[in-house]
């Protein structure tokens, strides 16, 4: 590759970031402590959701959501073969806690102009097995979610929305992550925001609350709100090391909380220079007539303010995506999958037997026709504007 003009990613780490972690490893106090506990307050008020728990990754977080729903100590548990939804445009680790739960997932087909659930297939995918429709809001982008929400209702279903791709975005004025009893977030260092690795989990009710805290943490009891109580009833075990569930080690560090912080309360910024970024590339290609009946930018959804970290692109069938993709990497573009294309064509699906050849055909296009390119945060210059849709030209 030539030099790289128009990475995927650019360095997300600013001196202020760099500095509020230097201040956490100055206190020599570097886990989890009150960095973190701050950060997810303030991203809990911001969102609009009632509880918040930052972890080590946006994996984790599915994890949890998932371990939460088949933890015994929830009264409405999920049990083991009943059905969740997801859309087969997902990531690995949106899909592996279902599978990881003992749960059957159940793929639904997306659509090709928003990348995300296709609420029709939706509705014929729902049957009485279906307790759970885990959805992904796809780089910044979304279902239409009062459709979604009515089917949720209808069937009496638990919705767990993978937000990983998706900090910012809303839906109507109201933040993805805020409609579901879940939420999970990632500040992996690709996406809206970063920690270094990070995620958040955002949940609704306290029971829930309470047992992903203690399934963060080894199971413990600490910090639960009844730690005492479970004290007085083990008066056998030392207070301080009592296990009440079962458990992981998920936690975050402070350091990582102080980037993510410092991050977040950027956010709005971010979303703005991506969103100024995102319409000088549009605008450019307008103007192109060869480029602009060839390759399709996903636009927002109805109702949809998006918060984008990247560019979806869908080509038209003419295009090679191999020989488009080949060329605009050779002259400094780079470019990755939609998430990981249509997760059904993954080696892992066809090990663990997932696939009954079920054909989604929306899926099959946005993988064989679909890629996308980063969005920085800093003002991109006019030249590399023009040069990015130039390149783009040169390679149809
Ligand atoms: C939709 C989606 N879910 C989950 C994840 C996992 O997040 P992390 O990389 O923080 O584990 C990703 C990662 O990119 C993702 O795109």
């Amino acid at each position: 590759m030539k030099n790289i003009f128009h990475p995927l990613v650019e360095n997300p780490y600013r001196k202020k970031d760099i500095d509020a972690a230097v201040k956490v490893l100055k206190t020599n106090k570097i886990t989890i402590g009150p960095i973190t506990n701050k950060f997810e307050n303030i991203f809990r008020k911001k969102l609009k959701t009632n509880f918040s728990l930052m972890v080590n990754s946006g994996s984790s977080a599915n994890l949890l959501a998932l371990q939460c729903l088949i933890n015994p100590y929830r009264k409405q548990r999920l049990k083991r073969g009943d059905e969740v939804l997801i859309p087969s445009l997902c990531w690995s680790t949106s899909l592996w806690p279902i599978i990881q739960s003992g749960l059957i997932p159940k793929f639904v087909d997306v659509d090709v102009n928003t990348l995300n659930i296709n609420i029709e297939d939706l509705k014929k995918k729902v049957s009485k097995k279906t307790k759970a429709i885990l959805i992904v809001h796809v780089l910044g982008n979304c279902t239409d979610m009062n459709e979604l929400m009515k089917i949720k209702k209808r069937n009496k279903l638990i919705l767990i929305e993978d937000t990983c791709e998706s900090l910012g975005t809303k839906f109507k004025n109201k933040y993805l992550g805020s409609f579901g009893e879940f939420s999970t977030f990632s500040f992996y260092s690709s996406h809206q925001i970063s920690s270094g690795e990070g995620g958040m989990l955002c949940c609704q009710n306290n029971e829930d609350y309470e047992i992903i805290k203690s399934l963060r943490s080894h199971g413990w009891s600490r910090g639960l709100k009844n730690e005492t109580k479970i004290a007085k009833n083990n008066r056998q075990l030392d207070k301080r090391f009592i296990f009440y569930n079962s458990g992981f080690n998920l936690r975050p560090t402070d350091v990582s909380a102080s980037i993510g912080l410092s991050q977040f309360r950027d956010l709005n910024k971010f979303m703005k220079i991506r969103t100024a970024n995102r319409q000088m590339i549009i605008n450019e290609i307008k103007k192109n007539f060869i480029v602009n009946n060839n390759l399709f930018i996903t636009k927002e959804n109805n109702f949809v303010k998006a918060s984008w970290f990247g560019i979806p692109i869908i080509l038209s069938k003419k295009i090679s995506r191999e020989n488009f993709i080949k060329g605009i990497e050779k002259n400094g573009v780079q470019t990755r999958p939609i998430i990981s294309g249509n997760f059904l064509k993954q080696p892992s699906i066809k090990k663990y037997k997932l696939n009954k050849n079920l054909k989604l055909k929306n899926s099959d296009y946005i993988n064989d026709h679909g890629l996308f390119i980063g969005l920085p945060t800093k003002l991109m210059t006019k030249i590399n504007v023009k040069k990015l849709v130039k390149v783009f030209e040169k390679n149809i």
